[in-house]
């Protein structure tokens, strides 16, 4: 039987919609059934009881905090499922937007994936920033990302070690941007000024 993956995001631009957009079209072509990618908005947290592997995502807003629209259902998924862990045993990871404008660079990343732990789940793999607008080098990773989430639900990848949040030069290589790119970009900034 095909192992189900749920997708759900909040998006307030359409950048998060179309990494979760990407990873739902990764988890079908790797040949796992696709829950979604489902709206948080009003979404009831009882539904990832139907799936075996859970993406959770939402673009980093308000000064480190969740995004409005994806902030209820993180409190429900802590009323619901938190005191008995019912997403044990199934395995997740988080996907979110970020802009190093901000100093909580992508923090919403952490927020997910404590509710997921705190919720049962297990965190398969390191979580996925996407710096503002995709780019194809981002859309090409995000793909890949979601397929190896695929392939470690299925066992046919081991787990991620825990590793450290993505930072600043771990983004840009998702986002496809070299360490010269972004020295120019840093330097014409500061021309700007
Ligand atoms: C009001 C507002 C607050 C934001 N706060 C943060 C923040 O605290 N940290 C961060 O890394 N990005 C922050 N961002 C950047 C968004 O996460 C980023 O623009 C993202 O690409 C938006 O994704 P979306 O198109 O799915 O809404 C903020 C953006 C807005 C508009």
């Amino acid at each position: 039987m095909s192992l189900t993956i749920a997708i759900v995001y909040a998006s307030g631009g359409g950048r998060t919609r179309e990494t979760a957009e990407l990873c739902a079209a990764a988890v079908a072509d790797a040949g796992l059934s696709v829950l979604g990618p489902l709206c948080a908005k009003g979404l009831d947290p009882r539904r990832l009881l139907e799936a075996d592997g859970l993406l959770l995502g939402e673009p980093t807003w308000g000064f480190g905090t969740h995004h409005f629209d994806y902030r209820p259902f993180d409190d429900a998924m802590g009323k619901v499922l938190g005191p008995a862990r019912l997403l044990a045993p199934r395995g997740a990871a988080a996907f979110v937007g970020c802009d190093r404008a901000y100093r909580t660079y992508g923090t919403a990343l952490d927020l997910i994936e404590q509710r997921l732990l705190d919720c049962g789940a297990r965190l398969l793999q390191r979580g996925l920033k996407i710096e503002l607008q995709h780019t194809n080098a981002s859309r090409a990773f995000t793909r890949a990302w979601a397929r190896d989430f695929a392939l470690r639900l299925r066992g046919e990848l081991p787990h991620q070690p825990h590793l450290p949040r993505p930072m600043h030069a771990d983004v840009d290589a998702v986002m496809g941007i070299s360490p010269a790119e972004r020295a120019a970009r840093n330097a014409g900034g500061l021309r700007a000024r």
